[in-house]
């Protein structure tokens, strides 16, 4: 059985006592049951990382922090980055690589989100690699050769060892803070499009194992119907995580 995840992607949000606050309230309303099948992983600006880590519970862990970038190198003379060592030692334990924000904006090209699943990997960090096509290959409905192409060139250098660490998202670039986003059947497409594509490389064993999150204008209302998809293993939650109520109502609706 695999896990069922839900993170929250802050991004560029909230400063800091916002941030505790936020923090705060998702771990006071999240609902006890929901530990036993849900992972929460809560991914803030990352110089909260050390602190709300800290609130996190301890026993029957079941909420974590992540990262929402992380250098390719360990370490070295790259001011104003901030590396896979470093964030593990102040408590995050996934890494987001390949958020289409940091291809578009950032230039990360293929061969550097390569480099920066296994720099992940090598210290601990677990990756939720990111993929997902423009309105334009989906109009000329190329999504799966395009998405093929990301998983292939991002992922495919790993081991299945390594692979097997992998949460991956499912993020239509053309969803993505929009509001508007594809039907569940079409998500569900993907989805299992992309287990098969993984089945194909590292056998269905694997596959079958690994999370497929979906992202893109994922809110509690249009969550239930999403998770009700075979391959859908939870969600990639960006604006609707920013307000603990609404963001708890997503987690509950996956429980
Ligand atoms: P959104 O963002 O939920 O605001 O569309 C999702 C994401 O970018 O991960």
């Amino acid at each position: 059985m695999r896990p069922k995840i839900v993170a929250a992607n802050w991004k560029m949000h909230k400063n800091f006592d916002e941030g505790m606050q936020l923090a705060t309230k998702i771990l006071q309303i999240l609902h006890n049951p929901v530990k036993h099948t849900v992972q929460v992983i809560l991914f803030p600006p990352c110089i909260y990382l050390d602190v709300i880590s800290k609130l996190l519970p301890t026993s029957g862990a079941y909420v974590y922090v992540g990262a929402q970038n992380c250098h390719e190198q360990a370490f070295g003379a790259f001011t104003g980055e901030v590396s896979a060592p470093m964030l593990r030692s102040v408590g995050a334990k996934f890494a987001l690589v390949g958020h289409s924000e940091r291809r578009e904006y950032f230039g990360e090209d293929s061969a550097l989100l390569a480099q920066k699943v296994s720099t992940a990997l090598i210290h601990g960090l677990r990756p939720i690699f990111c993929c997902g096509e423009s309105k334009q290959i989906r109009a000329a409905g190329r999504q799966e050769h395009f998405v093929n192409k990301q998983l292939a060139t991002g992922l495919f250098h790993l081991s299945a060892t390594q692979l097997a660490q992998v949460i991956i998202a499912y993020e239509p670039v053309w969803a993505i803070g929009t509001g508007s986003m594809p039907t569940p059947a079409q998500v569900q497409v993907m989805h299992k499009y992309i287990r098969n594509t993984i089945a194909h490389q590292y056998g269905m064993g694997i596959a079958q194992n690994i999370p497929i999150l979906y992202g893109g204008s994922c809110n509690a209302q249009n969550a239930p119907a999403f998770f009700a998809c075979p391959d859908v293993d939870g969600g990639l939650i960006g604006k609707a995580s920013l307000e603990a109520e609404a963001f708890v109502a997503i987690v509950n609706s996956l429980a």
